[in-house]
């Protein structure tokens, strides 16, 4: 008899144990795959936005450049607010938001006193911050935390600006090799991308626009480089020439017929304003050809 109430007993108190409730302590350990998944690509490193680094246990308690973002037992914690779309810009700033239950872990561990875990201490790592290794193509996989990082801040659908200037969003391959209205990154010609010539600071204003700082010259020479071998998705596939599509951009006269550098087509069909001479800033209206070269359509004297 004794044994058959001790069973149930038992059993009871293996399910609370495991329950996914406020008596299981919720630690860091918990919360840090979140982190790791879906903050970190920007909450890390020194361009961290507002300083703010979420790759450490350290790091989410020392808070941004604004204060703390989480406080033991405050549901009302900044970080929170920003998860749960309270405060804007919603966290993460690009993709879905966090799902219910992830959201729920979020709270559990801040309400229940923040509690570290086993991973505290260990920095969790960026998988995509990788560099290709020498001889390795380039893909979006390398340059997306760049422009994640340091870009999509403004250039996204909920960003700090509003809508995304130019209507243009760097938050995912998709739409920033998107030639729908204009396109602003050439496959296998860099010297024609506005995005390239923006963080060089050939076509202004130079980009990011909250810079100086620039991007590292080692940022844009992988960035060039990713273009030049064909702007490929994260599982390598080139993107396909947007033959037909719009670029505009301005730039310095470099010879007959150079931009920056950069050689465009200029023919009988060319419309050539206010006599540019090599020297002169120009602006360059035109669209991609068969080949990924410019066809200029009017070329003007700035
Ligand atoms: C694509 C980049 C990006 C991602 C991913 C991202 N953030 Fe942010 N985060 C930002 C930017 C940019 C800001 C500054 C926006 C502003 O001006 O408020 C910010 C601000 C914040 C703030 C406000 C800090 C303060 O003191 O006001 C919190 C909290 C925050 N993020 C948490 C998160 C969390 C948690 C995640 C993941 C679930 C996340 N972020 C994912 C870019 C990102
Ligand atoms: C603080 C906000 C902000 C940040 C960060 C930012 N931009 Fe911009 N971006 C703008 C604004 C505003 C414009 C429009 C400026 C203009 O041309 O008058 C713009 C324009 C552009 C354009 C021109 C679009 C077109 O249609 O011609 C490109 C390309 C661009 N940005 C790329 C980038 C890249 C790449 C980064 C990151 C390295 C970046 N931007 C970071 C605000 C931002």
């Amino acid at each position: 008899m004794i044994q058959r109430r001790l069973i149930p007993a038992a059993v009871f108190a293996a399910a609370f144990a495991t329950a996914p409730g406020a008596s299981a302590a919720t630690t860091y350990d918990d919360v840090a795959p979140i982190f790791a998944q879906r903050c970190i690509m920007c909450h890390s490193g020194d361009g961290a936005p507002l300083g703010l680094r979420l790759d450490t246990r350290e790091g989410v308690m020392k808070g941004s450049q604004k204060g703390p973002v989480v406080k033991a037992g405050d549901r009302a914690s900044e970080l929170l607010r920003r998860v749960r779309g309270e405060s804007q810009p919603r966290m993460p700033l690009v993709g879905d938001p966090l799902g219910q239950e992830e959201i729920a872990r979020l709270e559990a561990w801040v309400t229940g006193g923040l509690a570290p875990g086993q991973s505290a201490d260990k920095p969790a790592a960026p998988a995509a911050l990788a560099r290709p290794a020498a001889g390795q193509p380039v893909t979006w996989a390398h340059v997306a935390p760049v422009f994640l990082q340091r870009c999509a801040k403004c250039h996204s659908d909920n960003g700090i600006m509003g809508a995304p200037p130019e209507g243009y969003r760097l938050s995912s391959y998709e739409t920033a090799i998107s030639p729908a209205d204009r396109v602003r990154i050439v496959p296998g010609n860099p010297g024609a991308s506005e995005v390239v010539r923006r963080i060089r600071g050939l076509s202004q204003p130079r980009m990011p626009f909250d810079g100086p700082p620039w991007l590292p010259e080692e940022d844009i020479r992988l960035i060039e480089e990713w273009i030049r071998q064909g702007a490929a998705s994260a599982s390598g596939a080139p993107a396909p020439i947007p033959v037909g599509a719009r670029v505009r951009f301005e730039g310095t006269l470099t010879g007959q017929w150079a931009v920056d550098g950069t050689p465009v087509a200029v023919d009988g069909g060319t419309r050539i304003d206010k006599g540019p001479r090599i020297g002169d800033r120009v602006e360059v209206r035109g669209s991609v050809g068969q080949d990924g070269r410019i066809r200029v359509e009017r070329l003007r004297r700035r």
